[in-house]
């Protein structure tokens, strides 16, 4: 059986036509930077996610980095996050000069802890960057509250929830700024690196949209420093196209991912768990298991993808490593997690196959 982690090559193939004209149109046009795709996705993703402003650049990594610049944090100033995300959340925090400062996550949604926040903030703190992992939302009532509290912004780190709710709005809707991630294996993905940056706030939005332009509004005049984080009109094409399915992709996880719920149930395996202020779009379907590294072994054995999403949390990362940091659920979560193949085309055939293999290695 050939599963895959995400198969891109099932949904290239079942939208080709579309892709291919998609594509087409741009390469005929010979408009590869700022063309009108790159204009009218955005305007898609504001509707779409229900906000002002929504600027593209050029990866999710770059949305971070420039939402950090928007927001003018400065070498030694202070930024909270939680240590178990994918390194870019902290990394483009670092590559600043400032600080990342880490609070332990929830044991349930692996999210940062709101309860733990408060006691972090000190005079230096400028911003919280909650990470929707794995497709669920963080808990962003007790975070706006804390946020506004103490005057620091909040920026949504949406790189794997693109489509996702919390308390039935959209994230990216709700922080002061939000970072997407179109990563190709993301459940909106372009076909290379591509992200974006949305916001409520213009004046935000205007900054935004000239750091990653250079610090230009108009061509050769550089009224602050930038980067070129252009998104080119290949990937905007792309991603319009995949835009109208993604609702229907999504519900397609939803039920891949009650399936396997229901394939586990009575097991020792902890199926991931929803919040109920959630509405979790599955960007990875991660369960936790007693003996995950013998598991894993016996998945790459059997052919089944896997990914263990994140085997090392940030504070442990030699990058970052800062002396005796320590975050126990962080810790034991990321020694206990493992991610099925999980995408829209997955077959119930696949899933049974998954689902046998890692009963059986369970003894059940
Ligand atoms: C939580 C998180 N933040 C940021 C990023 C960075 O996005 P990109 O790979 O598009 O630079 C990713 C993507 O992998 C991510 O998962």
């Amino acid at each position: 059986m050939n599963i895959q982690m995400v198969d891109l090559k099932r949904q290239y193939h079942n939208y080709k036509t579309e892709f291919d004209a998609a594509v087409a149109g741009v390469l005929e046009s010979c408009q590869f930077i700022n063309g009108p795709d790159v204009k009218l996705l955005a305007e898609e993703m504001q509707e779409f996610l229900q906000v002002k402003y929504a600027i593209p650049c050029a990866s999710g990594t770059d949305a971070l980095q420039v939402a950090l610049m928007a927001l003018d944090i400065k070498p030694g100033e202070e930024v909270i996050t939680t240590p178990f995300t994918f390194v870019a959340t902290a990394e483009t925090i670092a590559l600043l000069g400032a600080k990342p400062v880490y609070v332990d996550i929830d044991s349930k949604t692996y999210n940062i802890d709101p309860s733990l926040i408060e006691a972090a903030i000190t005079s230096k703190t400028r911003a919280i960057i909650p990470v929707h992992l794995y497709g669920q939302s963080a808990d962003m009532d007790p975070i706006m509250k804390i946020a506004a509290k103490h005057g620091i912004a909040v920026i949504e780190d949406a790189a794997q929830a693109v489509g996702s709710r919390y308390k039935g709005k959209p994230v990216c809707s709700i922080g002061d700024l939000s970072c997407i991630s179109f990563f190709p294996s993301k459940n909106l993905g372009a076909y290379g690196d591509a992200g974006m940056v949305a916001t409520n706030n213009q004046a935000l939005a205007e900054k935004v949209g000239m750091i990653a332009n250079h610090g230009s509004r108009v061509r050769y005049k550089h009224e602050i420093l930038g980067v070129n984080s252009r998104l080119d009109t290949l990937q905007a094409a792309i991603l319009r196209v995949k835009l109208k399915y993604l609702e229907e992709w999504n519900r397609k996880r939803r039920e891949a991912a009650q399936f396997y719920n229901a394939g586990f149930s009575g097991t020792k395996i902890r199926t991931p768990f929803v919040a109920d202020f959630a509405e979790h779009i599955y960007h990875q379907y991660t369960i936790q298991v007693d003996n995950r590294d013998s598991l894993q072994k016996l998945l790459n054995e059997k052919g089944i993808p896997n990914a263990i999403h994140y085997p090392i949390p940030l504070h442990l990362q030699p990058a970052f490593h800062n002396g005796s940091l320590n975050f126990p659920v962080a810790e034991q979560i990321s020694a206990r997690v493992i991610s099925l193949p999980m995408h829209p085309d997955l077959t119930h055939e696949e899933q049974d196959y998954i689902i046998s293999a890692i009963r059986k290695f369970l003894g059940e």
